[in-house]
């Protein structure tokens, strides 16, 4: 049955996942260290990270699946969204391998990967079901009909949540991606501590760049009384603003998930790893009678796997892209 490779280089990590008949039995993730001390992705150096890591990478797979590039079936890769350098080599790679080897190729959005991330392991959601997918650049309340049948019901009109960790993060001097350490702090921290706005947005949608310049001008008032405030009050800030961010977009979850009637509540993409965010969906469900889908920690932030499945899926549906095929910076869902 199907062998299928798969190739995920849209931001910063290089990875390659390899999904036997529907199991995923690699899944190789190289982080790039190197964007710690920028503040954020500095898209020409993550290009040329990917190119230093893809062979290994795909080696190392291969290894780990105990499987020969003989035996694959398909090659999949992510062909956007993202930053287009990163997709470039995946994609590249992604139709060299496949050349050689005379294997189709199979397209993958990156943002239905990580919705798709629920069908790895038990429990799977059952459709239609609702994704909250909170990555570095997307937020996103999606209504999944079926596999790639999703629509978009929901989504932030400025900066995204992980964004909003990130550069929340960075006002506190801590390093790139913030997200994890804040989540570090906020463990220790009191979340009623420091009091934050919610925004007023309509619909469904969402808006975090008020957050962020709240906290900047918080943080800037009491450093001129005390110069020592983020040291000496650290994990109160971050348990305050992680308190804030996941209040926001469980809020939104909340008014969808009555809007559509719908009680399987899934969420996904980077921000889906905030312990925070885990916890306080637990706590809703039971207060709401949902059933909740949180992916493993593996496949939450960017990894292959989720693109393997995805491509499955598309390999059973016979969905193949041509050799012409090129990565799109700013994909439609
Ligand atoms: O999905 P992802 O790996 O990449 C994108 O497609 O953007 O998401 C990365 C984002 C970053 O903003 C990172 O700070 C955030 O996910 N993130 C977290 C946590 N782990 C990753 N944010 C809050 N808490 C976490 N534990
Ligand atoms: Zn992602």
């Amino acid at each position: 049955m199907p062998v299928i490779l798969a190739i995920e280089s849209s931001c910063d990590e290089t990875s390659v996942a390899i999904c036997n008949n529907g199991k995923i039995t690699a899944n190789v993730i190289a982080n790039q260290t190197i964007h710690e001390n920028y503040g954020g992705v500095i898209p020409e150096l993550a290009s040329r990270v990917h190119q230093q890591n893809i062979v290994p990478v795909i080696q190392q797979a291969l290894i780990d699946a105990n499987v020969d590039k003989k035996e694959l079936n398909a090659v999949a890769f992510t062909r956007g969204p993202g930053l287009l350098g990163s997709l470039l080599v995946g994609v590249s790679f992604a139709k060299s391998f496949a050349l050689a080897l005379d294997l189709p190729l199979v397209a993958v959005n990156h943002m239905h990967a990580h919705i798709l991330a629920h069908f790895i392991d038990e429990p799977k959601p059952a459709f239609p079901f609702l994704c909250l997918t909170v990555s570095g650049g997307h937020t996103q309340i999606v209504l999944v009909k079926d596999y790639f049948d999703m629509e978009i019901v929901g989504e932030t009109l400025d900066d995204a949540a992980g964004e909003a960790f990130d550069k929340t993060a960075k006002i506190l001097n801590l390093p790139y991606p913030g997200g994890p350490l804040i989540d570090k702090h906020a463990k220790l921290g009191n979340p009623l501590a420091f009091k934050f706005p919610e925004p007023q947005i309509k619909d469904l949608n969402y808006s975090f760049s008020g957050l962020k310049t709240a906290i900047l001008y918080f943080i800037r008032k009491q450093e001129k009384e005390n110069p020592d405030f983020i040291s000496e009050h650290l994990n109160d800030i971050c348990a305050s603003v992680q308190y804030s961010i996941v209040h926001i977009l469980l809020n939104k979850l909340r008014k969808a998930a009555k809007q559509y009637g719908i009680k399987e509540i899934a969420i996904a993409g980077g921000v889906s790893a905030n312990s925070g965010l885990r916890e306080a969906l637990q706590k809703r469900a039971e207060e709401s009678g949902w059933n909740v889908y949180i992916p493993a920690f593996e496949y939450c932030t960017d990894n292959a796997a989720m693109i393997a499945i995805a491509g499955y899926q598309k390999y059973l549906n016979g969905d193949f892209v041509e050799q012409d095929v090129a990565p799109i910076s700013r994909m439609n869902f």
